[in-house]
């Protein structure tokens, strides 16, 4: 089954295979061609070029896509998607006056989530993840990493890990599991977190190696949660799993976590609201990508990563919707590239650049992924007619995607998002 997308206004993110992600002032360029064409055979992207030169080609379905502009799909490279139920009471609680921490500190927070998981059956988790994650698509999203870290016991982490399986296997979209038992102290352990740290390294690491259920290991490495030496301490025991870091750090507090990660070869570090300079020169020369959660930022009210400094710095930067319950309730990439823009100061280009072709990097699926390049899987996002890509962060909040391919398929769209 082939497809020809014709007429095209602009065909942007097009590479040549082997470029894995654009750092410093490489991300101000967005190589694109203007009225283009796109080739696709089966799950594949084939060829794509100028109009002028597609006279002779022939497809099984041709489409028209006059006035569009197409890109690659969002490649979300830190998300909660699996979750029960919703924080809607805390929500509420902060517009109060109270902080997320004082939420937390209270009973609130994570272990709200995790008490909610535990009396929810794994169907069922399923079936919401499910419903959440075909919203995605139909966003544009076609890559996507999900983390387990509402369960907290191994019972429960292994039945977060099995329907993020579940959802790998069923939708077309990529999934990337990622193993985050080190995301709050439950209860249990208020008295005792070495026990904790113990049986994530003793307990959860080997079951979920026995049954291959997660390819990263994340920690939210902050003060309350889990400090350095914890990290560190369930960061090299990971290494025996074979499973690589991506951790969650400096979000309200830097020191010294950045530094920690790059040491442990972490392929990215998340957050980053809160960045010491020494955090940028930990960064410089290693593979670690930093990635920004600006919807996070925006629903919290706290600092945005300084996404700018970042990449004047010479650095990569990916951007992610951190999508969970408690502090970032979206999963909407194309809000996430327009607040970039607007509250991190990114041009269009980075924005995108960051969402794409960084975002597959920080999930280490760069070869098949985030540009427009012979042989990557047909991932497109094919727009509504707009002036220019400029349109896609200036129309914050507008649905401007007329058509969403996911492995060579348009995908139906579960709702009306327009
Ligand atoms: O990335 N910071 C830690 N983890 C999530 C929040 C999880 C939650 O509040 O449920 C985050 O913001
Ligand atoms: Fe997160």
């Amino acid at each position: 089954m082939s497809i020809l997308i014709k007429n095209i206004k602009e065909l942007i993110q097009v590479r040549e295979p082997g470029i894995r992600m654009v750092a410093g002032e490489h991300m101000k360029v967005l190589p694109k061609i203007d009225n283009a064409y796109i080739f696709i055979d089966h799950d594949t992207i084939v060829d794509f070029g100028l109009m002028e030169n597609a006279s002779g080609l022939t497809a099984d379905t041709e489409i028209d896509a006059m006035g569009s502009v197409v890109l690659p799909c969002w490649c979300d490279s830190h998300t909660h998607t699996v979750y029960a139920g919703n924080r809607i009471d805390e929500f509420v609680d902060r517009l109060n006056g109270l902080t997320y921490q004082e939420i937390a500190a209270k009973g609130g927070g994570i272990l709200n989530s995790a008490k909610k998981l535990e009396s929810t059956k794994e169907d069922q988790l399923y079936q919401e993840a499910v419903a959440r994650i075909k919203n995605l698509m139909a966003l544009g999203t076609g890559a996507i990493e999900i983390k387990s870290g509402y369960g907290l016991t191994t019972d429960s982490e292994l039945k977060m890990l099995r329907v993020i399986k579940r959802i790998k296997r069923d939708l077309s979209l990529k999934v990337i599991p990622t193993f985050l038992g080190a995301h709050a102290v439950p209860e249990a352990y208020a008295d005792n977190k070495n026990a904790y740290v113990d049986l994530i390294i003793k307990d959860m690491m080997p079951a979920i190696q026995k049954d291959r259920l997660a390819k990263y290991i994340d920690v939210f490495c902050e003060k309350g949660y889990f400090g350095l030496e914890a990290t560190d301490s369930i960061l090299e025991a990971a290494k025996t799993f074979g499973l690589i870091p991506k951790i969650h750090v400096n979000q309200f507090n830097a020191f010294g976590g950045v530094a920690l990660a790059v040491k442990h070869n972490a392929l990215s570090v998340d957050h980053l609201e809160e960045l010491l300079p020494e955090d940028i020169e930990a960064l410089k020369g290693s593979r670690t990508i930093p990635v920004a959660l600006p919807g996070c930022s925006l629903f919290l009210d706290i600092p945005y990563t300084p996404g700018r400094e970042l990449i004047d710095s010479g650095l990569p930067l990916a951007l992610a919707s951190d999508f969970n319950p408690g502090s970032a309730p979206s999963g909407n990439m194309n809000l996430i590239v327009s607040l970039a823009c607007i509250k991190m100061k990114l041009t269009p280009e980075e924005a995108i650049n960051a969402a794409t072709l960084n975002g597959a990097y920080a999930m280490g699926i760069e070869q098949q992924y985030g540009s427009i390049t012979r042989g990557k899987r047909a991932n497109i996002i094919i727009s509504k007619a707009v002036s220019s890509y400029y349109e896609l962060p200036y129309s914050f909040g507008s649905n401007l995607i007329d058509k969403v391919m996911i492995n060579g398929e348009f995908i139906k769209k579960p709702q009306d998002n327009s």
